[in-house]
């Protein structure tokens, strides 16, 4: 049994939300895992470092910038030692109304992620979504390093969405 933190960071809440209703589903699974959601933005370093695992929820902000809290933290994570972990990261973004930097956000994360040592899991397909470009394209482009989530243009998708993820990542923190 793993103890996973859900750490989010939100500027109008929609990622607030999201990291809600990922909670209820994951807890909802029966895998004795326990689940805890927690603001990026009253996190040091070492209370990320606690948990056995993480899921990240970065949405993007400011054409291609980093959420206010996450960027705050951006410069935390020098001294943060990620190494052991399985992380995975949702991030929301509009990919229609900033199409050219859509999911920037995670990107910029998930590229430190692996600076620090951690390993991430949940990558996603970018089949059925419509942008042109992002900082969130894993190595093999045809995925985001994560789950993408866009409340503000396919908000009815998102429960399907986050139980597909959620399916896919839960036994890779066993
Ligand atoms: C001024 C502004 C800039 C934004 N820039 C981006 C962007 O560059 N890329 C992107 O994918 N989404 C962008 N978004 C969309 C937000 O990421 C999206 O609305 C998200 O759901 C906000 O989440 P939050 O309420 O948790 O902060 C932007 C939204 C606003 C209002």
């Amino acid at each position: 049994m793993a103890n996973i933190g859900i750490f989010y960071g939100s500027n109008e809440g929609n990622t607030a939300a999201v990291a809600d209703q990922l909670k209820e589903i994951l807890s909802g699974m029966g895998s004795g895992h326990q689940f805890e959601v927690r603001n990026i933005g009253e996190a040091i370093p070492s209370d990320l470092e606690e948990f056995d695992h993480l899921i990240l929820g970065i949405p993007t902000w400011n054409i291609g910038e980093l959420q206010d809290d996450w960027d705050a933290f951006y410069y935390d994570m020098e001294s943060l030692n990620l190494r052991g972990k399985k992380i995975a990261i949702f991030g929301l973004g509009d990919q229609y109304g900033y199409s050219d930097s859509f999911l920037d956000g995670v990107g910029m994360i998930g590229e430190e992620v692996i600076v620090r040592g951690g390993e991430l899991i949940g990558q996603w397909p970018v089949d059925g979504y419509e942008f042109t470009q992002s900082l969130a394209l894993d190595i093999d482009t045809t995925k985001f390093m994560g789950l993408a989530i866009d409340q503000d243009n396919e908000v009815d998708k998102t429960p399907e969405r986050l139980k597909t993820w959620a399916s896919q990542i839960l036994p890779q923190f066993n």
